[in-house]
């Protein structure tokens, strides 16, 4: 077996995985303001930007090669209501980043989120009434969430709601208005995860969700079954693409997805994963440019197509390098 391994050239030559600076997807924070800059704490290296600073990192992630970046908006307090609906506004955040991206640049993909936590009180991704999430109420005002954000120039929809019938239901409504052309990327095997913490730090739905959690509707870490289960659906529904969440800790479904759809298969490597390599490697007990890259081969070993990960620019540097 050594023979193959002896020398770089032959590594190189039998090399069954390999990662480009294409197979990343760079998640953005983005906050009102201008010039304006706040670390997350709890994301050491990750920044929420203001949309001029926005634009700026897109063209960034342009000139590394990165084809598409993702946008989740700081929603400020007096914003969020009860039933979210500062998410159907035309000219909220996000839209305004999307329109303000797509004005500079054209030929990089803009993928939006579609779920309810950025602009609810409590946190939660869809409507709540007596203590429950409501499954169809929340579909239909998606299904406007998912209409402002296409008609901003969005270029790719990601429902992270985990809603049952959500991905037909915005496909639809997107036809019927002749967005056609705009994909969905569904969140399909999503679990409720605590891995999403530092995410919640840094949109500032952590002390809205508070000690509840959304295990009424994101999958049980214990089940892999039902993930296909739940792939099978969205791809019924029209899914362009797939995507696993958490990424590193569910590589076994990202492998079992690909293998059962052939369909592009996303993995995203969460705030929580993000977290614990950045700190380990600040305190001095992990190279983080090697773990870094090593995680990005395990995903792609894995079957995934691409990796949603805020390291995007960093591991795209490294890679050029
Ligand atoms: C919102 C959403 C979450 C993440 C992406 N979209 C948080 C959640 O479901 O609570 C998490 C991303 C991360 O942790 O990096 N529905």
């Amino acid at each position: 077996m050594r023979r193959n391994r002896a020398d770089e050239w032959v590594r190189r030559l039998t090399r069954e995985s390999n990662v480009t600076p294409g197979d990343l997807i760079w998640p953005m924070f983005v906050q009102q303001g201008a010039r304006a800059r706040t670390p997350v704490p709890s994301m050491p290296g990750v920044e929420r930007l203001s949309i001029d600073l926005i634009v700026e990192a897109v063209g960034e992630a342009k000139a590394l090669g990165i084809p598409a970046v993702a946008i989740f908006p700081v929603t400020p307090q007096e914003l969020k209501s009860e039933d979210g609906k500062e998410a159907t506004n035309s000219d909220n955040l996000v839209c305004r980043t999307v329109r303000a991206i797509k004005e500079k640049h054209d030929d990089i993909g803009v993928i939006c989120d579609v779920a309810l936590d950025p602009y609810t009180t409590h946190g939660q991704d869809g409507i709540v009434r007596n203590g429950k999430v409501l499954n169809d109420e929340t579909v239909e005002v998606l299904c406007q969430q998912a209409f402002v954000q296409a008609q901003a120039g969005c270029d790719v929809i990601a429902p992270s709601d985990m809603m049952d019938g959500r991905i037909g239901a915005i496909r639809q409504a997107l036809d019927d208005e002749a967005l056609h052309d705009v994909s969905l990327l569904a969140y399909s095997a999503k679990y409720a995860s605590a891995f999403y913490g530092p995410f919640r730090d840094a949109v500032g739905s952590a002390q809205n969700l508070g000690t509840a959690d959304k295990r009424t509707y994101q999958m049980d870490p214990a089940n892999a079954d039902e993930a296909i289960r739940e792939v099978a659906l969205d791809v019924a529904e029209g899914a362009d693409m797939v995507m696993v969440k958490p990424g590193m800790p569910y590589l076994d479904i990202v492998r079992r997805v690909k293998d059962a759809f052939g369909l592009p298969t996303f993995a995203y490597q969460v705030s929580g994963e993000y977290a614990m390599l950045r700190g380990a490697a600040d305190r001095g007990w992990l190279d983080w440019e090697k773990v870094i890259v090593e995680s990005m081969l395990c995903f792609k070993r894995s079957g995934a197509d691409g990796v949603l990960t805020y390291a995007a620019p960093q591991i795209a540097r490294l890679l050029g390098a």
